[in-house]
């Protein structure tokens, strides 16, 4: 067999090629939008790409699936739940996909999405037992996927992590994060094992109340653009300009700086309305960083513009899109709200502190700085 984990450092995501070196049949799972680098690894190895397999419908990168599928007239496969407008090869629980000697069966484990499934992967010739299985973001290294954005559940995920972690101890699990958004506290190892993760895993060894608890606790931090995003991977909306594809410098402002001048600065808060409603500096306009780039509109070319949000990694993923949109004239407040809070300068609309709302945010490192979304 031909297996090759393909890490997106931009996004945290990882996407998977596997094939049968005898046959040369190969299913590329969860592609990201730039699809060049499967189609180099697909032609220097000789390998017909059969099928393309999105293990859910993501919220935080625009998926390459459609595309990879139409350039090879390979099967576009989600599963059978899952709620797209496009033709698609629907698959059920249990069913296995044949790669030459090699099976994939499909587990159906929801909780991060409800169409979420994962992949058991099987080299009969060598094992009639599954060696490797890609759990998408049902089980992460070291945690969950989140069930917080895009209509999962906890308690769907309590039960996906129990049946997964029935595997025997030598399976490999190679996720679908391995940093980034989806999971609240990933360990950052791009692969681990079923026996390492039942031992091991924060979440494998709670019950089911705290583990629903656990799950459900604090307000998300949705993905950068997510209310595009995910559309555009269900086919009702064409936003793939939506993935911040680019690491613009971006100059800072610090918050003994910020002029609160409107409307001839506009100082824009991305934290999520939570967050805006407890405390906000004072004139600051919210607009989630989620819904950033639907609501592009509303963010005025014609004036400076000073992302904010509550330390300030939020904020610059934010003025990087921005510039990535043309936006001539966008600094990011360092520090944030935060910040202006320990200066001890008056917040608008309610005070911060023992009531403050806990926000899920997720650091990973990427391009020289540690970003908080
Ligand atoms: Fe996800």
């Amino acid at each position: 067999m031909y297996f090759k984990q393909i890490l997106n450092e931009r996004c945290g995501c990882a996407s998977y090629l596997i094939a049968s070196r005898e046959s040369g049949d190969a299913a590329i799972v969860d592609p990201a939008i730039e699809t060049e680098q499967y189609e180099a690894l697909l032609s220097e190895r000789g390998f017909h790409l059969r099928y393309v397999i999105d293990t859910h419908v993501h919220a935080d990168h625009v998926s390459g699936a459609r595309r990879l599928a139409a350039a090879h007239g390979a099967a576009l496969c989600l599963h059978e739940s899952a709620k797209v407008i496009y033709a698609f090869q629907p698959l059920k629980d249990g069913e296995e996909i044949a790669l030459g000697q090699l099976r994939l069966r499909v587990l159906h484990t929801p909780g991060h999405r409800p169409e979420l499934i994962s992949l058991l992967v099987v080299n009969p010739p060598r094992s009639p037992e599954p060696s490797m299985v890609l759990t998408g973001d049902s089980l992460l290294v070291g945690d969950v996927g989140r069930p917080d954005f895009g209509g999962g559940d906890a308690v769907a995920q309590y039960g996906s992590l129990n049946r997964l972690l029935r595997l025997p101890d030598w399976v490999a699990v190679f996720p679908g994060h391995f940093e980034g958004p989806c999971g609240k506290g990933m360990c950052g190892r791009p692969s681990t094992t079923i026996g390492f993760e039942r031992l091991f895993n924060p979440l494998a060894r709670l019950d089911y109340d705290p583990f629903i608890a656990t799950l459900n606790d604090g307000i998300p931090a949705r993905p950068l653009n997510m209310t595009a995003i995910e559309p555009t991977n269900r086919g009702v909306m064409d936003a793939p300009w939506a993935m911040l594809t680019s690491t613009p410098d971006i100059p800072v402002v610090e918050i003994a700086a910020v002029e609160n001048r409107m409307p001839a600065t506009l100082l824009l808060d991305v934290r999520e309305p939570e967050e805006y409603a407890h405390g906000h500096v004072p004139g600051a306009r919210n607009l989630p960083q989620a819904e950033l780039a639907a609501r592009l509109d509303e963010v005025p070319r014609d004036r400076p513009v000073q992302v904010i949000c509550q330390s300030g990694y939020r904020s610059l993923r934010a003025a990087q899109f921005l510039a990535q949109m043309g936006y001539q004239n966008v600094v990011n407040v360092n520090g944030g709200t935060a910040a202006w809070r320990a200066s001890d300068w008056p917040l608008e609309a309610g005070e911060t502190g023992a009531g403050a709302p806990r926000v899920i945010e997720t650091a990973w490192a990427h391009a020289g700085g540690t970003y908080v979304i």
